[in-house]
């Protein structure tokens, strides 16, 4: 049955998980405290670059099953269900993450709370929160215990984001009654008649769940960038033993790809926030290997500068380079903390005129790093260059023509950041390739 639902925060997770409820049947309420984006969204536009995103909202935006507050007490007074998806950055103190946007949504929204809720937390949060939350709530809430909390991580991918959340590969359910339970099934039930599994859980678990997850997505990454870097010592080819790898079931080839490493919003400060809570409870000492994990990630950035730097004879200093992406990964806008533009920043300080091209992530990366250079397009960027950097892997760089590409470049080098392009063929038109952890 559908439901009447708000979705606090209207970010990456937040739109997406708006669209997608009023896709599946429920009328949405969206809350936001920023009025420009409100706007914008009531618009029917998407301040970020989502597939798919901005099509699911403008439709249900004209169907009227999908609105835009920044009230809070329009909020509670419309809704049954009030999922939190607000952001969790990293703190500026430290290796622990910034809860002011969670704690925010009960301390605002509880106090209009007047009749049963179920509030439903998907924000990443360090394990111990919802239990938190939920003393909270019914303190502040004039319905007192008749509010309650339950939690359901998101495992949403940037790029993919509507289709996980309309096809995840589960849902995970912390609850604390059968209501709450129940309350869940009701408003996933369309996700989960297409057999999406569910774990039912506690809060711990359900919180754990998402920090786990994210944690050995990072170490599979890693994992194989640190192989690259045997590789680079012994003259062996990481490209060749992630595809050996690959074949075996338990290993997988998914989250393997050796190059730059991870950046985004998501996996460096979740993985930091799992230490910094992990020592809080005594348990520093089980994560100690994602201090490892996270250098060797930080360590790639380094060694792709140097890289390009041998490439230009040892010296950056009045070299033209080229870099092709911005954005932490291909099909998004998001720069945040993105391997591309900190090369690029760190190749920069070295003296080269350093020209940047993404697809879509120029604007956001203009404003966050106003000091580098950007060109119109690939060609431009590459125009006259020393070497060039792939440092993210958009469809429109994996298909450049190294033919065409040699004729346009002062010299024919590249360095192949995300392992994205065919070696032979750009050796064989000329080039000079190189790759991490490739001969
Ligand atoms: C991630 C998780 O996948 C998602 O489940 C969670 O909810 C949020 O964090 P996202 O940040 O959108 O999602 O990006 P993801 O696709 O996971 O990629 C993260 C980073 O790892 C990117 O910079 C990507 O380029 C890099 N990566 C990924 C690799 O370097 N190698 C790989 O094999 C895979």
């Amino acid at each position: 049955m559908p439901y009447r639902m708000t979705v606090i925060g209207t970010g990456y997770l937040g739109a997406t998980h708006a669209a997608c409820m009023a896709e599946i049947g429920h009328e949405v309420l969206g809350v936001d405290v920023d009025e420009r984006k409100i706007e914008a969204l009531r618009a029917g536009r998407v301040p970020f670059h989502e597939p798919g995103l901005e099509e699911l909202i403008g439709r249900h935006v004209a169907s009227g099953r999908l609105r835009f507050t920044t009230s809070y007490e329009e909020a509670a007074e419309f809704g049954d269900v009030h999922f939190s998806c607000v952001g969790t950055p990293q703190s500026a103190r430290g290796y622990a993450a910034d809860l002011t946007y969670v704690d925010a949504v009960v301390e605002r929204l509880a106090p209009h709370l007047r009749r049963p809720a179920l509030v439903v937390g998907k924000s990443t949060v360090p394990v111990g929160t919802a239990e938190r939350l939920a003393t909270r709530l019914v303190e502040l809430a004039p319905a007192g215990e008749l509010v309650e909390l339950a939690w359901n991580p998101e495992f949403l991918r940037e790029g993919f984001a509507v289709q996980d959340t309309l096809r995840p590969d589960r849902l995970v359910f912390g609850v604390r009654s059968e209501v709450a339970l129940k309350t869940l099934e009701e408003v996933y039930a369309p996700v989960l008649g297409e057999g999406a599994p569910t774990v039912v859980t506690d809060f711990p678990t359900a919180e754990l769940v998402k920090a786990s997850a994210n944690a050995f997505l990072a170490t599979k990454i890693s994992f194989i960038n640190a192989m690259a870097e045997v590789c680079e010592a012994s003259g062996a080819d990481v490209a060749r033993l992630a595809e050996a790898l690959s074949y075996d079931e338990r290993i997988g080839g998914k989250f393997l790809r050796p190059g730059v490493g991870f950046g985004g919003g998501c996996l460096p400060k979740d993985i930091r926030a799992f230490m910094a809570r992990a020592g809080e409870l005594g348990a520093d000492q089980a994560l100690t290997f994602l201090r490892e994990v996270d250098a060797i990630n930080m360590r790639r950035r380094t060694r792709t500068v140097d890289l390009a730097r041998e490439l230009c004879d040892g010296d950056f200093l009045g070299r033209r380079v080229a870099v092709l992406g911005a954005a932490f990964k291909p099909d998004s806008d998001d720069i945040r903390d993105s391997p591309a533009l900190n090369v690029a920043g760190q190749i920069q300080l070295q003296g080269a005129d350093v020209r940047v091209y993404d697809p879509k992530a120029m604007d956001n990366a203009r404003r966050a790093y106003p000091g580098l250079r950007y060109a119109a397009s690939a060609a431009e960027a590459i125009a006259d260059a020393d070497v060039v950097l792939l440092l993210t892997e958009w469809e429109e760089f994996r298909s450049l023509d190294p033919e065409t590409l040699r004729e346009r470049v002062a010299q024919p080098r590249i360095v192949d950041g995300r392992g994205a392009l065919d070696l032979e063929r750009w050796r064989a038109a000329g080039w000079t390739y190189r790759a991490l952890g490739r001969p």
